[in-house]
């Protein structure tokens, strides 16, 4: 005979081997799983982290390492050798600026804004735009949507005239990603490149 205690423990397994047999039968039949089933399964699922805005916030100046890893030129560098082994990334911005660890989102600008005449389609200086280099690498990555649950608002935000602004620089924001009341405007917030 089972104790009182024991028996309870029994039973409990049991039905929690019967509820997790129909939540793996609801799955794998493709069966739309009921709310709360769904509900379970999306907490147990990779939460994104709390939302962060703006360039810096994701790729820190200085980078975390040696290397200046995660860092914006750091970033360049891996994608201009990911193209051609021999090619180097260009160190020096056209105003004279060296490119470094430290270096934020508006100068890259500099030479990654949209260009004009018989540079239209193309980056004023670098073979490409910036927006036309992280538009897709961003929207394309798992990392990006499913770890940082990351969008358009990451790096954006929409300004009072319609415009979409470009956030360089890490804001801070609440758990929803609002930006801090007591910081605003939102700092380094710039428009776009073609109107500078
Ligand atoms: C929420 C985090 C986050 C923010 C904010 C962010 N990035 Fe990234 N960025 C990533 C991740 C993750 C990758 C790597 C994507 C992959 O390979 O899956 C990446 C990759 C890149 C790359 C490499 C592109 C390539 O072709 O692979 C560049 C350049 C870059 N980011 C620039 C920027 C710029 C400029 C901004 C601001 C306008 C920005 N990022 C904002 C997370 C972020
Ligand atoms: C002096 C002008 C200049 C500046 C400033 C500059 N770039 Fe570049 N960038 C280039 C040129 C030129 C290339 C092409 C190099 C090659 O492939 O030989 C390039 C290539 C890239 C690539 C590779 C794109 C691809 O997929 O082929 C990325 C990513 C990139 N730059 C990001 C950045 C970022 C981020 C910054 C700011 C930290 C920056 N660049 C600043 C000129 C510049
Ligand atoms: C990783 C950061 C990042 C993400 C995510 C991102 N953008 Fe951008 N976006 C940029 C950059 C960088 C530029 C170029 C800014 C410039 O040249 O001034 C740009 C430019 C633009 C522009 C041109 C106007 C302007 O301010 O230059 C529009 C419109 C735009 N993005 C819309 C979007 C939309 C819609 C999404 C979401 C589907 C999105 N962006 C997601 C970084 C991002």
């Amino acid at each position: 005979m089972l104790s009182g205690r024991r028996k309870f423990i029994v039973i409990g397994v049991a039905l929690g081997l019967v509820a997790a047999l129909a939540v793996t039968f609801s799955v794998a039949s493709g069966k739309e799983a009921t709310p709360t089933t769904g509900a379970k399964l999306a907490q147990a699922a990779d939460q994104p982290e709390a939302p962060r805005r703006g360039c810096t916030a994701c790729h820190p100046q200085g980078g975390i390492d040696a290397n200046g890893k995660y860092s914006l030129l750091n970033e360049a560098q891996e994608r201009v050798k990911a193209r051609d082994e021999t090619a180097e990334h260009p160190t020096v911005a056209p105003d004279g600026t060296a490119l470094t660890f430290q270096t934020t989102a508006d100068t890259c600008l500099q030479c990654h804004k949209p260009g004009t005449g018989d540079r239209a389609g193309k980056g004023a200086f670098a073979p490409l735009a910036l927006r036309d280099i992280v538009h897709p690498a961003h929207m394309f990555s798992t990392a990006f949507k499913e770890h940082y649950g990351g969008n358009c608002f990451t790096c954006h935000n929409v300004a009072g005239d319609g415009t979409w602004q470009l956030l360089p620089l890490k804001v801070d924001v609440n758990e929803k990603g609002v930006p801090d009341d007591e910081k605003l405007p939102i700092p380094g917030a710039l428009p776009a490149s073609e109107t500078w």
